[in-house]
């Protein structure tokens, strides 16, 4: 009897291994507990919402009809709850918990049941779900079939972030909005789109309209790995219109992620600086292309340029009045198109030397009593933010706006390294982690890239294991720390194929990272459900890096 009990605990417990095992949501949920039996969801069962559920309802129902040609009928209901019926799904928001944007979803052969705790919390239960589903668009019977199993899940942190840099190359509006798809399948919250940069500017400005039609495109780009092997000679670029944004940020919106725009200044300018010379402090000189990386056109050219190499550039925006008026006018555009608090100012790499060499800098750095040109980055920086307040958002910097002193309610994104975090967070400003060890996608994810990248060596071992709370910060200190974002820069990622295969599968590494609870964290489970994580990409369409697959990081790691 003893050993029969054995033998039906052992193949019970195996039944629930291998059930388990076939759960393989990213992120990880804080916890899983396995029913018995399965739910079976077909063309006729209604998809029944509370009032405040509507819009996720309605995503819920459009992912059925496109992905596996189910249509799902959609059924309000007024009443706070519904009793257990398998005819519907039942879609809720309900505050039921303490933590922000927690979710319960509960798969029995009876029931079907999302409760959101808040309107984000609701579209998270979603998405877990439909990581439960086939990953195939075909269905053999038209039915699917779900294990049975109770979630309740949370963030660990409220930032969770992904950059893009559509300046060094322009991904089109449709692309975007499925970059922002992706995102949300792995439950971050947050796009940093870095919209201007020297190879380009992608906003639409309608008071400046050259800022688009002069700073959008370029000549020509550099060929191969800086310094390169001459230049293209083809014309690039693009920009979006305000109505594309429009659409875009409420595309981003109905899936809960906040876009940041990013507005870079004083460096990082040569694209609106060939569109208005004026915003350097030279405006006569020509722009700075070394003979070997130009392209024909602009060899021939005088004045200002779009940049078409990478690097850092010396000629940056001039602290002069019509500079000031210029980017105020800039910010009066950008806001009302972005409802988040935030906008990101940039603030990074500006070389000083133009700012030396220019009288009218030195003057300005006597009169306002600064100390050196550092000073006058945070004079720049400290009157943009004064204007950004008065319009009730708040400014979002790289970590050189610590230099010279920081702006008074600035939140400062840490990419070299931690330590503008660090230091951020004892000042007391709110910090999101980038650093450029653990968080930048542009680094290379094998040791024998195939195709060219900025270098660095960022497997995914090492993304999945970043803990973005520093060890030397207090409990209140690390408050501070919002959550961390990973940075895609494009300079080598120039179609979409080679932007998916950079972020893929780092991203959902690092959605764990954000999302999953510090215990829970754990590489050799994530590597073994990269095999399922894979067959979801393949599902979603997007191209992804096989280095994990086939070993061969784990065997240059050796070497
Ligand atoms: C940066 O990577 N320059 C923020």
């Amino acid at each position: 009897m003893k050993k029969l009990l054995t033998v039906v605990l052992l193949l019970l417990s195996l039944t629930l291994t291998k059930a388990f095992s076939q759960i393989n949501i990213v992120p990880q949920p804080a916890e899983i507990k396995m029913g018995t039996g399965n739910y079976i969801l077909t063309a006729s069962t209604k998809i029944m919402y509370g009032p405040s559920a509507e819009k996720q309802a309605k995503y819920l129902q459009s992912f059925l009809k496109n992905n596996y040609g189910l249509s799902l009928a959609l059924v309000l209901h007024n009443g706070k709850t519904c009793g257990s019926s398998a005819a519907s799904i039942q879609v809720f928001q309900k505050a039921n918990s303490t933590a922000a944007d927690s979710y319960e979803l509960t798969i029995a052969s009876d029931k079907l049941s999302i409760e959101g705790n808040t309107a984000p919390g609701v579209f998270y239960a979603i998405q877990s779900l439909l990581q439960l589903l086939p990953a195939t668009h075909e269905l053999s019977d038209k039915k699917i079939t779900i294990p049975a199993l109770v979630i309740n899940d949370h963030p660990r942190f409220s930032y969770r972030g992904m950059h893009l840099d559509v300046g060094r190359h322009f991904f089109p509006a449709d692309y975007i909005k499925k970059y922002i798809d992706y995102l949300a399948f792995n439950k971050f919250n947050y796009f940093h789109w870095h919209l201007t940069e020297d190879q380009g500017w992608r906003i639409e400005i309608k008071r400046y309209p050259r800022l688009t039609s002069v700073g959008g495109f370029r000549n020509g780009t550099l060929i191969g790995r800086y310094p390169g092997t001459g230049n293209d000679n083809k014309p690039d670029g693009g920009f979006y219109t305000q109505q594309e944004i429009k659409e875009i940020v409420k595309y981003a919106a109905d899936r809960y992620i906040t876009i940041i725009p990013e507005i870079e200044l004083p460096g990082h300018g040569s694209a609106a600086i060939a569109a208005y010379p004026q915003l350097s402090c030279f405006p006569e000189q020509k722009t700075v292309i070394p003979e070997n990386m130009s392209s024909e056109a602009s060899k021939k050219a005088t004045g200002k340029l779009v940049q078409e190499t990478w690097g850092v550039f010396e000629d940056v925006f001039c602290p002069s009045e019509y500079t000031f008026t210029f980017l105020q006018h800039v910010i009066d555009e950008v806001l009302p198109l972005f409802p988040a608090k935030y906008i990101h100012i940039g603030g990074d790499e500006c070389p000083k030397e133009a700012w030396k060499k220019s009288a009218f800098c030195q003057q300005l750095i006597k009169d306002k009593n600064l100390k050196d040109e550092h000073g006058l980055q945070s004079y720049f920086i400290q009157r943009i933010e004064k204007y950004i307040n008065s319009k009730g958002k708040k400014i979002i910097g790289w970590d050189e706006i610590l230099e010279g002193g920081l702006a008074p309610n600035a939140t400062v994104m840490s990419w070299r390294g931690e330590e503008g975090g660090i230091e951020a967070a004892k000042q007391g400003h709110d910090v999101i982690m980038t650093p450029g060890g653990t968080c930048y996608f542009d680094h290379s994810q094998n040791k024998k890239e195939d195709s060219v990248t900025i270098g660095g060596y960022l497997p995914l071992q090492t993304v999945y294991g970043y803990e973005p709370i520093p060890a030397v910060l207090s409990t209140e200190q690390a408050k501070h720390v919002l959550g961390a974002q990973a940075n895609l820069w494009t300079e080598y990622i120039s179609n979409t194929a080679k932007l998916e295969y950079m972020i893929f599968p780092r991203m959902s590494a690092l959605s764990e990272v954000l999302w999953s609870p510090k215990e829970k964290r754990n590489y050799a489970d994530f590597e073994k459900r990269l095999p399922a994580i894979i067959e979801r990409y393949n599902f979603w369409g997007v191209n992804f890096s096989k280095a994990y697959l086939d070993g061969a990081n784990t065997a240059a790691e050796k070497k």
